[in-house]
């Protein structure tokens, strides 16, 4: 059995991880800078964006443990896009392939949700996270200067398949076919 599973994120689990998350060496790959959050800003913060459906976010578990997170932001349903973030807090888990097992997860659940296409930015020295990515499948688009930051930022994207049904395909010449709620 695989050794990461992704769950629906609690208070408890973003408190697990929460000092490591802002330790320097994660804040430098995973953040624009350094906020000041409290434990109860950063999980209830995260908590009220999923409740609002700002983003969608699991929480990346290994071996039992909560490590980490991954989220989908900028959820566009006209375009069926939307960008890609993850972060494993504490920097002894990086290297072992366990963001890219979530990512796969990860993917399987955009693709049921209908996403065509993933985005990402990623500092362009952080060569670890374009690893991960690239061998996923995700695709350098361009890379630019952000000001802000004062670092190169790398763009990648990933077009998913879409899920294969697993029953029959009701279309809408069917007599059995009800017009979807709006
Ligand atoms: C980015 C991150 C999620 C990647 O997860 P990870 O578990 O460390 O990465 P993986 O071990 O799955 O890497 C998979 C592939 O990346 C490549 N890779 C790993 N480390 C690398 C490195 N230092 N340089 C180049 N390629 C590397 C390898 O090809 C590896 O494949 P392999 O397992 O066949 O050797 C994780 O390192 C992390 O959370 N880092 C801190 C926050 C961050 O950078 N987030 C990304 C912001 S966009």
């Amino acid at each position: 059995m695989s050794a990461v599973s992704l769950k629906i994120p609690t208070f408890e689990d973003y408190a697990h991880f929460y000092e490591k998350r802002f330790l320097d060496e994660v804040v430098y790959w995973a953040d624009d800078e350094h906020h000041e959050l409290s434990l109860n800003d950063y999980a209830y913060g995260r908590l009220c964006a999923q409740t609002e459906g700002e983003i969608l976010e699991r929480i990346i578990v290994v071996n039992g443990e909560p490590v980490g997170t991954i989220t989908a932001r900028e959820y566009i349903r006209r375009t069926c896009q939307c960008t890609l973030g993850i972060v494993i807090a504490d920097p002894q888990y990086w290297g072992h392939g366990y963001g890219y097992e979530a990512i796969k997860q990860f993917t399987l659940i955009l693709a049921t949700k209908g996403i065509g296409r993933v985005l990402l930015e990623t500092y362009a020295n952080n060569k670890r996270a374009q690893g991960c990515f690239h061998k996923i499948g995700f695709r350098k688009r361009r890379v630019f200067f952000a000001p802000n930051t004062g670092r190169f930022i790398v763009q990648m994207t990933l077009d998913l398949k879409p899920p294969r049904p697993i029953g029959e395909v009701i279309r809408p010449n069917d007599p059995r076919w009800k017009n979807p709620k709006s």
